[in-house]
C-alpha cells in the first residue's frame, strides 16, 4: 500500500485525507492517506520520518508551507518564487516540492472564466496566499493585476518580487474603492471573512458591477460578507472551496497521472463543511 498524507497544525479538521482517499478508491490505487499532527519544532524531524518511511507524496499547509524548502531534495521554480510548498512528491527516494495553490487558483477560475487572457484584476490583500495567486496569474499570462493592502509596502514587496512579467500597480484603499467597477476580477485574500470575524470587509464593496466576477479564497463561512455584498451587486461570485478542490486535484495529478474528478471532491467537500 502506498503512503500519502498532510502535515500541519492544526491538523484535525483537514478535508484532504476524505478528498484524496475516496479519489484512491475511485480509482482503484492500493494508497492511503492520512492526517499527520506536526508541530513547528518537529517538521524537520517529521520530513526525515517520511522519508525514511518510504512515503510516496504529502500535502503541507499552516505552519510549514515555507520552512519545508530547505528540508526538501529539489523544489519546482513556481514554488521557490513565491516562497511556499504545498505539494511534496517522492521521486526515486527524493522529496520534490511544488505548489498547487497558486496553480490551483487559476485552474479553477478558468473553470469559471474560460480565458484569463486580457483581463484586468484587483487582488485585495499581500499576504502568503496572495502571493501565489498573483505570481500564477501573472505565469497564466493576465493582462493587468493592481494590488491594494492594508499595509502597502507588503503590497510593493510582492510586486517587485515576481519573477514574470505583468502590468501592476499597488493602489491605497480610496482609489481601489473609486475603481472597483473597472476590473473583470476582483479577489480577496485576506483573512477578514474567517469565522468569527464575519462581519468585517477589507474596503468597500459598492462600486462592484454585475460585469465582474468576484473570488474570496475563504470557504468558511461558504460566503465571507465580502462576497455577499459582491453577490448583492450582481457579480458572478467564487468562494475557496474551488481553490481548495483544485490544488487538491493538481497535487493528486502530481502524485498519480490522473486529474481526477473535480465535481466529485468539490461534492465530498461540501459534505465535510456541513
Ligand atoms: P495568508 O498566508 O493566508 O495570506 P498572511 O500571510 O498572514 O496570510 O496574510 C494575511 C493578509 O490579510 C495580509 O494581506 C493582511 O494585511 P497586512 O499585510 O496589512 O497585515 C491581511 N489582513 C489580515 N487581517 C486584516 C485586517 N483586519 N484588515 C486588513 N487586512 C487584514
Amino acid at each position: 500500500k502506498k503512503l500519502f498524507g498532510v502535515i500541519g497544525d492544526p491538523i484535525a479538521h483537514s478535508m484532504s485525507p476524505a478528498m484524496h482517499n475516496d479519489l484512491f478508491d475511485l480509482y482503484g490505487i492500493d494508497a492511503v492517506y492520512l492526517p499527520f499532527h506536526v508541530s513547528k519544532g518537529n517538521l524537520e524531524k517529521a520530513v526525515k520520518g517520511l522519508k525514511a518511511l518510504g512515503v510516496s507524496g504529502f500535502n503541507v499547509t499552516i505552519p510549514h508551507k515555507t520552512d519545508i524548502i530547505s528540508l526538501l531534495d529539489k523544489v519546482d521554480p513556481l514554488a521557490r518564487a513565491i516562497g511556499a510548498v504545498n505539494t511534496v512528491k517522492n521521486e526515486n527516494g527524493l522529496l520534490v516540492g511544488y505548489n498547487t495553490d497558486g496553480p490551483g487558483f487559476v485552474k479553477g477560475l478558468e473553470y469559471m472564466a474560460a480565458d484569463l487572457g486580457s483581463r484586468s484584476a484587483l487582488i485585495i490583500g499581500a499576504g502568503g496566499a496572495s502571493r501565489g495567486i498573483y505570481f500564477s496569474m501573472a505565469q497564466a499570462g493576465i493582462e493587468r493585476i493592481d494590488l491594494y493592502n492594508r499595509t502597502p509596502e507588503k503590497a510593493e514587496e510582492l510586486v517587485n518580487s515576481c519573477p514574470f512579467k505583468v502590468e501592476s500597480n499597488v493602489i491605497g484603499r480610496e482609489a481601489a474603492e473609486k475603481s472597483l467597477a473597472e476590473y473583470q476580477l476582483i479577489i480577496q485574500t485576506t483573512s477578514i471573512g474567517m469565522v468569527p470575524d464575519t462581519e468585517s470587509l477589507p474596503l468597500s464593496p459598492e462600486n462592484i458591477t454585475r460585469n465582474t466576477i468576484v473570488s474570496d479564497i475563504i470557504y468558511n463561512p461558504l460566503q465571507t460578507k465580502f462576497l455577499k455584498e459582491a453577490a448583492r451587486m450582481g457579480a458572478a461570485v467564487q468562494n475557496g472551496v474551488g481553490m481548495f478542490v483544485f490544488q487538491g486535484a493538481l497535487a493528486f495529478e502530481i502524485w498519480t497521472g490522473i486529474f481526477p474528478d473535480v465535481n466529485r471532491m468539490e461534492m465530498n467537500v461540501l459534505r465535510n463543511l456541513g
